[in-house]
């Protein structure tokens, strides 16, 4: 049975263009690796719902979490008012988080938007490999985790106006670089669309990649199938939740 912890809000700043930082600390700290996800329960009683956000990093020795998220509809307007000091509940870590194969050496992350917030906390888990990190937003004023990604890894940046690195698309980026780079496995998280144009742009090409499935949640604990995906397995194709099963699936048995 996952444990219900009560979390301390240390800061929640503002970051970036409606995008905020969130770190939270608890006595009791949990194990955690890349991937995995906080499920937050809001300080408010009219919305029961708790809201999922990728554990973005995480301090094992100071037993914190960052969260990084976008203010979007009325449970992360709540959050983004949350003061330092405030106590809140949570249930982590959740989901099944990456699972770095040890021939893994050289890593591609790629992450759209939001999706950069999986990022981080892959280096933190597996610090023993190198990493290049391919990061895509809209505009520059977007743009979140380059100084933290910037320390531990080698970092590519597109956007979608040519306000902050190249224009254009981050798996156009990735393209270009794939053959100098030549990563053992490519960890990915963004907008479906992104995976969708992720898979044109590796057609005919055998690397591993992995990506992490948002979907709406409800229970965030298997529950409730709210968050089911199709996946395509030996035995056709089955529903599975991407709050235990996943977030993280291998892309080719994802269907898009
Ligand atoms: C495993 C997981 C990890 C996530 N990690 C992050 C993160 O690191 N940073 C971050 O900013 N967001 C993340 N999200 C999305 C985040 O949970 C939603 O943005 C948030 O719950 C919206 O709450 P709200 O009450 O403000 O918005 P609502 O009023 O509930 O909705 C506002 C808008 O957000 C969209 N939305 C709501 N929930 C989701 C969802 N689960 N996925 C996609 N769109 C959604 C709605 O369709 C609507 O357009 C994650 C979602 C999942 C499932
Ligand atoms: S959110 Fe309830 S089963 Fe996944």
């Amino acid at each position: 049975m996952m444990k219900d912890r009560i979390i301390e809000v240390i800061s929640n700043v503002c970051i970036a263009s409606e995008i905020f930082e969130m770190v939270v600390s608890t006595d009791d700290f949990p194990d955690m690796v890349g991937g995995q996800f906080i499920h937050i329960a809001l300080p408010s009683e009219a919305h029961p719902l708790r809201r999922p956000f990728c554990i973005a990093d995480y301090d094992t020795a100071e037993k914190t979490v960052t969260i990084v998220y976008a203010v979007l509809g009325e449970g992360t307007k709540i959050l983004s008012k949350v003061t330092a000091g405030s106590q809140l509940k949570a249930l982590f870590p959740l989901g099944n988080g990456f699972d770095l194969d040890e021939s893994f050496k050289t890593i591609a992350l790629v992450g759209g938007g939001l999706g950069v917030a999986v990022l981080p906390a892959i280096p933190t888990t597996w610090p023993d490999r190198e990493y290049h990190s391919f990061l895509g937003f809209a505009q520059a004023s977007k743009a979140v985790l380059i100084d933290n990604l910037n320390r531990k890894s080698k970092i590519y940046i597109a956007t979608d106006d040519g306000s902050l690195g190249e224009k254009g698309f981050v798996t156009s980026l990735l393209a270009s670089k794939l053959n100098e780079i030549k990563p053992d496995a490519i960890l990915c998280c963004g907008p479906e669309i992104m995976y969708k144009s992720l898979a044109r742009e590796l057609e005919g090409i055998d690397i591993p990649v992995f990506i992490s499935l948002e979907r709406r949640m409800g229970c965030g604990v298997g529950a409730c199938l709210v968050c089911n995906c199709k996946v395509k397995t030996a035995k056709g194709d089955k529903y599975l939740r991407a709050c235990v099963e996943g977030p993280v699936f291998p892309m080719r048995e994802v269907i898009l």
